[in-house]
């Protein structure tokens, strides 16, 4: 079937039949890259392809396709689909990266496809007024729109759309997270008709997501409630910041005992013990960049083993650090997240024995300042600034909006002031943890998450929910907080891509 790539939008409407959205096996350019090791990869580009048959902003609502020439000789081939969006905001169709996960996935022999979506930033004129397209949840349609696309030409298509692994960092984490939480699910239905996106299924085989900023609607209550003890400290708030932290934070345990979380043992995880729950998984992250020779210091909250016989072999470890060779270690052959397999502190074999977690949190405070309160719907709470949130959430003129009770009536004055259904509906179809473990949609299997030791972007609550409440669902969660790791993404690739060949070897 002869597709319309470039300029399909621009046809007449009697021309804009189904086939608008057929791939077209011909339209590709011969294009290579040279990997990091010198090896280079050929593979085939199909560039600017519209995935709706409705485009409203012809800037971004575009997808790049690449076919590698050497397909990884495997039944069926994933397609890696690579999300740029960062900040919230418009990402056009990019090219593979040696740099990142899309030049490695190519060099695997996996389809890439990396497909641009609105955002808070991307525009259109129509009638002389510049109209903001991108307010949530339209970003998060285009990528679901583009997985519709894939489907949709499965026959046409090199790879298997069955086997569809998102990828995305921060806010495209957010965005990986979505399309793995909320696969056709209903509530996204009237818009992606309304945009003619291919009338098919739109769940993915697996999400990829490095640290994810989402649960935008509880991420405010969840930081100050971790990181409130740093306030008075290294954090430094003025006396009417710390008002608002300890409001927001007062907020939090109510919400992660709503959840209803548990432990793979089965113990439910309550706010009494989130943080003896939290710390098994930093101590996880520091003993296995211990066993990869890290060096910790012993100033930020960690205690040691230190038996003269210990497991290092060599006495006791020199004062101020343990550890031999510095180097990051980031959780390589990291202990995985399933069921029966928590990282756990084997006190007997392993050489970190605590962890005070509020001098860790002050630590990770001194590496990147933190944000202040309320950190993502700061919008006219104790600064006017919109965040990118505030931003994404704003409407189609560019005013941004509050997402939250709590923000909107601080900014209003108004103690009783609530979000519009419209809005609440919105936020709602944002945030993942809506649809895991419901009968809404359907989940990913698979999900691969990461979210750096020191990442203070977001709450360490917001990824460890999400995998709890992921593998509470059944679902298979290699979940980890690399070592030392700041907020960033598409970081050891290796291990990466063994559990993805996991997965499909
Ligand atoms: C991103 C980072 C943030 O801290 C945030 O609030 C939203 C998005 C990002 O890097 O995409």
């Amino acid at each position: 079937m002869a597709a319309l790539t470039v300029g399909a939008a621009t046809l007449p409407l009697a021309a804009k039949s189904e086939d608008a959205l057929r791939f077209d096996p011909q339209a590709f350019t011969q294009q290579s890259l040279t990997m990091p090791d010198g090896q280079q990869v050929n593979y085939k580009a199909y560039e600017g392809i519209f995935y709706v048959r409705n485009v409203e902003d012809s800037t971004y609502q575009t997808l790049n396709i690449y076919v590698p020439e050497k397909l990884a000789d495997i039944p069926a081939v994933p397609v890696f689909l690579r999300t740029y969006v960062g900040g919230y905001a418009a990402s056009t169709a990019k090219s593979p990266s040696p740099a990142d996960a899309t030049g490695r996935a190519l060099k695997e022999g996996y389809v890439v496809c990396i497909p641009g979506s609105r955002g808070s930033n991307s525009t259109i004129v129509r009638d002389g007024q510049t109209i903001y397209t991108g307010t949530a949840p339209n970003g998060l349609l285009d990528l679901k729109a583009a997985v519709r696309y894939l489907r949709y030409n499965d026959d046409l298509i090199p790879g298997s759309s069955e086997l569809i692994f998102t990828d995305g960092t921060s806010a495209g984490g957010a965005m990986s997270s979505l399309l793995g939480a909320t696969g056709n699910a209903k509530d996204y239905e009237p818009m992606l008709k309304k945009m003619g996106a291919a009338d098919v299924r739109d769940d993915v085989f697996a999400a990829i997501c490095y640290c994810p900023i989402t649960d935008l609607n509880h991420a405010d209550m969840e930081y100050e409630w971790l990181y409130g003890c740093t306030n008075t400290g290294v954090r430094a708030l003025s006396n009417a910041q710390i008002v608002i932290s300890d409001e927001l934070a007062a907020e939090c345990p109510a919400y992660i005992n709503s959840l209803g979380l548990k432990m793979s043992d089965g113990t439910p995880v309550t706010a009494d013990n989130y943080k003896e729950y939290l710390k098994t998984f930093l101590i996880a992250s520091a003993h296995k960049a211990l066993q990869e020779g890290c060096e910790i210091p012993d100033t930020i909250g960690f205690s040691f083993y230190q038996d003269q016989s210990g497991p290092m072999g060599a006495g006791p470890a020199p004062a101020g650090r343990r550890g031999t060779r510095p180097q990051i270690g980031d959780g390589r052959n990291a202990p995985s997240f399933g069921p029966g397999n928590m990282p756990r502190f084997n006190k007997t074999s392993d050489f970190v024995t605590g962890l005070d977690l509020d001098k860790y949190l002050s630590y990770v405070a001194s590496v990147t300042p933190l944000k202040t309160p309320p950190a993502f719907d700061q919008m006219g709470v104790l600064i006017d600034t919109p965040s990118p949130e505030n931003n994404v959430f704003g409407n189609e003129k560019g005013e941004a909006a509050n997402f939250t009770d709590f923000s909107l009536r601080h900014r209003l004055g108004n103690v009783k002031a609530q979000l519009s259904d419209d809005m609440k509906f919105r936020v709602a179809v944002m945030n993942p943890m809506n649809y895991i473990g419901s009968d809404k949609s359907t989940v990913a299997q698979n999900w691969y998450i990461r979210h750096g030791a020191k990442d203070r972007d977001t709450s360490f609550l917001v990824p460890l929910n999400l995998a709890t409440k992921l593998q509470n669902a059944g679902k298979n969660v290699d979940f980890f907080l690399p070592w030392n790791r700041p907020h960033s993404g598409d970081y050891n690739l290796d291990d990466l891509f063994a559990w993805i060949a996991g997965l499909v070897r």
